[in-house]
């Protein structure tokens, strides 16, 4: 499969991505709250139950998996790629490593995992990973961001998107500035456009192909403490704004994260995006969520065998309530 087929099916209309990467301690955080024991068989059982769902395949074209679950198989053996392959939904990997404290730069982070990240690729190719994402973290305080942290996190996911090229990888590249604190929705747009114009700087500087790789930004959001709660309406028209100002139209697509929206916010900003926007937009538009989508299944399940068919029918509602969202029918 070459880049442009991998693009070229992920992009499907009406479709789009579900992050259930989440690492080992993240996916442990969401368990714990919910007392699911956190332990490798839970983390299995759970990842099982996500890519048996009858029918996730309308509405999902790709699954970024983590480094744990690329190689899990359900108990009688059949590998998850294996699964999601025979549902024509394609496999990714998350490739990064975690965001940790960036030394010298309080209260920012920068991440890891660009050692070895050839020999990484080449064997996450081989177990049927066609896709990969990176996620940097960008943080709005007092006097926050940095510059350096901003383009720090930009030139490494640029020698990122670049060796996935060269391995045959489709990049998502994230930058996701994240919704923590009480900034208005034009500081985030305002650093969200920072963020996006130093990304495809670097992304040029590093000869990385725009026309093969998929952006997974933020939505443009006011914090989530801040006093004023913009409309759908306003939020929608400023994310289509600030992506309109930075994302080169050679990019054939853009699949945002969820961030910690709910479901349904999430889904009504997506939908309004599409019927604003209409065939303004140069790029496919779609969503690439975890939690806004597996939040509800997760807390349904909770660890039983006997809630599986309730969760799997919660993830598949959530995920077909994207679907609408993409065609503006939601
Ligand atoms: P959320 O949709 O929960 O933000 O997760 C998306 C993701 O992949 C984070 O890296």
């Amino acid at each position: 499969m070459t880049l442009k087929e991998t693009v070229s099916l992920l992009l499907t209309p009406g479709k789009g991505l579900l992050a259930m990467d989440e690492s080992i301690a993240t996916c442990n955080r969401r368990f714990a709250v919910l007392n699911i024991p956190q332990t490798v068989e839970y983390r299995r059982k759970y990842r099982e139950l996500i890519v048996t769902t009858p029918c996730l395949e309308n509405s999902i074209s790709g699954a970024i998996l983590a480094d744990e679950t690329i190689t899990q198989s359900t108990p009688d053996g059949e590998f998850f790629t294996e699964i999601l392959y025979q549902k024509g939904i394609i496999p990714g990997i998350k490739v990064d490593q975690g965001a940790i404290d960036m030394i010298g730069f309080p209260d920012e982070k920068i991440t890891e995992g660009l050692d070895g990240i050839n020999e990484r690729l080449e064997d996450y190719y081989e177990k049927g990973a066609r896709f990969a994402k990176w996620r940097a973290v960008i943080t709005i305080g007092q006097n926050l961001p940095t510059k350096t942290c901003i383009a720090s996190n930009a030139f490494i996911l640029s020698r990122y998107a670049a060796a996935c090229q060269k391995a045959g990888i489709v990049p998502i590249v994230e930058p996701e500035v994240l919704m923590d604190g009480n900034h208005s929705m034009q500081k985030c747009e305002q650093i969200t456009i920072e963020t996006l114009h130093t990304l495809f700087d670097k992304l040029y500087e590093h000869n990385v192909d725009f026309s093969n790789l998929i952006l997974k930004p933020n939505m443009v959001l006011p914090g989530l403490n801040a006093p004023i709660q913009d409309s759908l309406e306003a939020v929608a028209e400023a994310t289509i704004n600030c992506l309109l100002q930075t994302v080169p139209a050679t990019v054939p697509g853009i699949s945002f994260l969820s961030g910690g929206q709910s479901p349904d916010l999430a889904s009504q900003r997506l939908n309004l995006m599409h019927i604003k926007s209409g065939n303004k937009i140069p790029w496919k538009l779609t969503f690439s969520f975890s939690r806004a989508i597996q939040q509800p299944a997760l807390e349904a399940w909770n660890g039983m065998d006997e809630n599986l068919k309730t969760a799997q029918d919660l993830l598949v509602y959530y995920a077909a309530q994207n679907s609408r969202a993409v065609c503006g029918k939601y």
